[in-house]
């Protein structure tokens, strides 16, 4: 208790300190710091060492936690608080029992009434008879009906990581996450597509493009267009532009563009990635989430059509343009740019995690000259 902090009418109470953790996708650990640097400034304070590839950027932070909600690389947040105790059981007790019921209270409170319906527990065990009661509980005491999978307040309940142990050692560690869906699920998403990029990785991929409002913004085989509404997200852009060689990703691409109200900022075209509708060096920034030959396209098709894409960007794109890939075929990429006469400079190469895959995000800008 600090006995020496006044309180005077008309002084602003001292903010709450909270303890924060954001899900990254494992390699983008860096971009999502950045953002979060940017973004929240001196009310967030950061431990020193962020774990490359850890997919955990964790924080404490004493701002309006409304502005989380704006994160954009990052796939879910949650408030976090260590509980002293051996066993889960012990959150039964009444003590901690009201600081897991004050910590649901605080995320409920960040949303309109009925906006959660339902409260899962995401923990080893969740179906032991401890957990099931924790659940059951607290759905009640907070109005709520207890999920089976999926629910709109999610608790997660895990041992306290070593590196993050208190002085008293061990604990358990109760994490509520702030919104009723990951922030990486996108309201604006109203037609799924096939082998559509998730929203936080396409924000990140935007990201190291340096988006610059005096841009001139190409997304090769755009998709359902999740690229150019992540580019748009990140700020003004001189014009935006997205090519597919199939029409229904265009149709999609578009459902989705009105959805995210940026109906008219974005031009799409029906073209061939081989051989695009677009003037000489007339790209300042590109983007690209190339068939993997997973879900879409073959490997053998790529062999064929990614030197002639690379080729086809790099006479669009004016000399330093910024070109951000994301592909899983690491090699064969990695063979083309080591090629001699390539016109794309290697900037960075990340590895992220992807749905269970490890594709790369390639970041790339035009050499000034043809070699
Ligand atoms: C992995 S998907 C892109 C998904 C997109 N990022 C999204 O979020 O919806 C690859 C896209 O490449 C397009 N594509 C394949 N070959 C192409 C080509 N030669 N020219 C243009 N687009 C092509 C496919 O139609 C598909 O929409």
């Amino acid at each position: 208790m600090d006995k020496h902090q006044w309180n005077l009418p008309g002084m602003r109470g001292r903010a709450p300190e909270y303890r924060c953790e954001t899900d990254v996708s494992e390699g983008l650990e860096a971009v999502a710091l950045a953002e979060m640097r940017a973004r929240l400034g001196r009310l967030a304070r950061f431990s020193s060492t962020v774990a490359e590839g850890a997919g955990v950027v964790a924080f404490t932070y004493d701002g309006d936690l409304r502005i989380l909600l704006k994160l954009q690389t990052v796939q879910a947040v949650y408030l976090l608080e260590h509980f002293a105790v051996a066993r889960p059981k012990a959150l039964l007790g009444d003590q901690h029992f009201r600081r897991l019921l004050a910590l649901c209270e605080t995320v409920l409170s960040l949303h309109p009434g009925g906006t959660c319906k339902t409260l899962v527990i995401n923990a080893a065990g969740s179906d032991s008879s401890v957990m099931v009661r924790l659940k059951n509980e607290l759905a009640q005491r907070l109005g709520l009906s207890a999920g089976a999978d999926e629910g709109d307040l999610l608790l997660r309940l895990r041992p306290t990581p070593t590196h993050a142990q208190a002085g008293d050692g061990g604990g358990w560690d109760a994490l509520v996450r702030l919104t009723p869906r990951p922030l990486a699920t996108r309201a604006w998403r109203v037609c799924n597509y096939e082998g559509a990029l998730n929203g936080a990785v396409a924000h990140a991929i935007v990201r190291l493009t340096r988006p610059d409002a005096r841009d001139a913004f190409l997304n090769i085989a755009c998709g359902s267009g999740t690229l150019l509404i992540e580019r748009l997200a990140a700020g003004p852009a001189r014009q935006v532009i997205g090519c597919d060689i199939d029409p229904r990703a265009l149709a999609c691409a578009q459902r989705n563009i009105d959805a995210a109200g940026a109906t008219g900022r974005v031009a799409l075209c029906s073209a061939d990635a081989r051989a695009l509708p677009l003037p000489d060096h007339s790209a300042d920034a590109l983007c690209a989430d190339l068939p993997f030959g997973h879900l879409v396209g073959s490997h053998a098709d790529n062999v064929h059509s990614y030197p002639l894409i690379l080729r086809e960007a790099a006479r669009i794109a004016r000399p330093g343009a910024r070109f951000g890939l994301i592909t899983h075929e690491a090699r064969l990429m990695e063979q083309l740019l080591a090629d001699t006469g390539n016109p794309w400079r290697v900037q960075q190469v990340l590895r992220v995690e992807l749905g269970g895959l490890h594709p790369r995000i390639f970041v790339l800008t035009r050499r000034e000259k043809d070699v």
